[in-house]
């Protein structure tokens, strides 16, 4: 049964499809079957894996959440093994203000998506900069909500919304929501506020930050242009690195999400509470490199 995280964090430009993209392939790396949902208009996530936003006529996210096609119908495989995308199409502009007239409107994506859950181990929403419908809809059909959060002046500013805004999708509209944890994201160890913010970032939310931080790197945002996830474009930079590392954290918090080998050898050394490190290139347990999946 797939675990539903959807990234979300309204304000624009803080990594949000970045981490969807290469966290969803570092998960399809580690063999699990992931679904990578592409629930913004602006397509970003469906164009890193190399989708374009123009379908034509084919189905997109759009018609399954107006309910018009099974959203089986919309899902595209990608050039990464095991990693499969939902991909958003022009006509999502609109959808935000159709959704409004249509009946159980904050349910459309939970309705879309449940069917599929049993053909994954993970299905990441990749989410539009608001609060607005589409991010609800996110927050409904999510289990969880992973918060990417750049180490900048502002970086907590905004973020007392997105909590309270969780908080009342909680009591009224998916009682199970969590919070999975802030990822801090185009860090530079260089940069002494950069540092300064990890810091308040971390005090402010005890044991909700992943150990593993994002380091900026131009290979991250080069990818895209290729539309390639970073792990099949350089997976030797930091970007790749850090991303495969913050899929072995995920994995080790979620050990559910893990096949059942991994089960029976018991469950693997986690981070307790906010351990900060700029993520380099980190040895894995093999103390080896990852290397890139080959079909
Ligand atoms: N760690 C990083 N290092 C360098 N560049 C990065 C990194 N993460 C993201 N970027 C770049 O920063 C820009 C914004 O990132 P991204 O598109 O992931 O943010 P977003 O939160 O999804 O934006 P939006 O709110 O518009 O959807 C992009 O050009 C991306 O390539
Ligand atoms: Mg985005």
């Amino acid at each position: 049964m797939a675990l539903v995280l959807a990234v979300v964090n309204q304000k624009g430009g803080v990594g949000k499809t970045t981490t969807a993209v290469n966290l969803a392939a570092s998960l399809a790396a580690q063999e699990k079957r992931v679904l990578l949902v592409d629930l913004d208009p602006q397509g970003n996530a469906s164009s890193g894996v190399g989708i374009g936003r123009d379908q034509g006529e084919r189905p997109t996210i759009y018609h399954a959440l107006l309910g018009e096609r099974d959203a089986r119908a919309a899902i595209l495989p990608t050039e990464v093994p095991h990693l499969f995308v939902l991909p958003s199409g022009t006509d999502l502009v609109g959808a935000e203000l159709e959704l409004v007239a249509v009946d159980a409107r904050e349910n459309r994506l939970r309705s879309a998506l449940d069917p599929l859950r049993s053909g994954y181990d993970f299905i990441l929403i990749d989410c539009p900069p608001s609060l607005g419908l589409l991010t609800i809809n996110a927050l409904v059909a999510a289990d969880r909500v992973l918060v990417p959060l750049q180490c900048e002046y502002y970086a907590l500013e905004g973020l007392g919304s997105l909590l309270r805004t969780i908080d009342l999708v909680r009591a009224n509209l998916n009682r199970d929501l969590q919070l999975e944890g802030v990822v801090l994201t185009m860090f530079d160890a260089r940069n002494n506020l950069a540092r300064q913010v990890m810091k308040d970032v971390q005090s402010n939310l005890p044991g909700q930050v992943y150990a593993t931080v994002i380091p900026r790197n131009v290979r991250l945002s080069e990818a895209p242009s290729h539309g390639r996830p970073v792990i099949l474009y350089d997976i030797e930079s930091k970007g790749a690195q850090s991303y495969l590392a913050l899929a072995e954290e995920l994995l080790g918090r979620h050990h559910a999400g893990t096949t059942d080998e991994e089960k029976a050898a018991g469950p693997r050394p986690q981070a307790s509470g906010p351990r900060p490190q700029a993520a380099g290139p980190r040895p894995h347990a093999s103390g080896q490199k990852r290397s890139a999946p080959t079909r």
